[in-house]
């Protein structure tokens, strides 16, 4: 089976693609409206591309009427977000909060989920998230005037202290627990790990560069 790109239409597109390019992480940004409502929502046209900066992309669409969704306009207007990870005890309130809800209706308000203040820019990052990475605006690239595409560099990461071990900066595995986004809205665990040696050992496999 193959298909040319243009013989597809985009929400066919949209299929092939996510159908196949999965699990996806979700970044669940928050940011802060016009009044001070402080939104959030989760993206998995996501993930991060650098570390010198460290840079993150993920992708807001207009919504099939054409509005803007709030993420955009906010980051738009003040340059400012908080991508969230999503661990299971939290992925059903993620789900939720991409529900399109007006922008004077904050979602962590109306889904109860606990704030806390972040220290390099305005908008909050979300109190039970297991890591938070709070941004600037880098890069933004207009796709079609239907889709940004929305770099941030990483300004301050906050970790769940259980989660780290700060001396050999590393996650301790058995106690993270992210979620993936699989299709729509189905959701995978990452339980379920694999461990490869190189010729080089284990050691190799751990090397940075993406
Ligand atoms: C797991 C998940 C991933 C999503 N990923 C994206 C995405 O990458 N881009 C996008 O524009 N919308 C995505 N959405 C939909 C938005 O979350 C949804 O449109 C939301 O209402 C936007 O909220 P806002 O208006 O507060 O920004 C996703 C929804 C879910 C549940």
């Amino acid at each position: 089976m193959q298909y040319a790109s243009n013989d597809l239409t985009s929400a066919e597109r949209y299929k092939v693609l996510t159908a196949f390019i999965l699990p996806r992480p979700i970044a669940w940004v928050t940011t802060l409206g016009p009044t001070a409502v402080v939104n959030a929502a989760p993206f998995s046209f996501f993930n991060a591309f650098s570390e010198d900066p460290p840079l993150i992309m993920f992708s807001v669409n207009k919504r099939p009427d054409g509005r803007l969704k709030d993420t955009w306009l906010n980051v738009e207007r003040t340059g400012q977000f908080v991508v969230n990870m999503t661990d299971e005890p939290l992925a059903e309130k993620m789900h939720q909060s991409s529900g399109d809800f007006p922008p004077d209706i904050g979602e962590p308000d109306y889904l109860e989920l606990g704030l806390a203040p972040s220290v390099d820019v305005a908008p909050p990052r979300l109190a039970a998230a297991p890591w938070a990475m709070e941004c600037k605006l880098w890069q933004v690239i207009n796709v079609k005037d239907d889709r940004q595409l929305v770099i941030g560099e990483g300004l301050r990461f906050h970790i769940r202290d259980e989660l780290w071990d700060p001396v050999a900066k590393r996650v301790y595995m058995d106690k993270y627990h992210p979620v993936g986004r699989m299709f729509a809205d189905r959701y995978c665990r990452t339980d379920d790990r694999m461990l490869f040696a190189t010729a080089e050992g284990p050691k190799a496999a751990a090397s940075t560069g993406g």
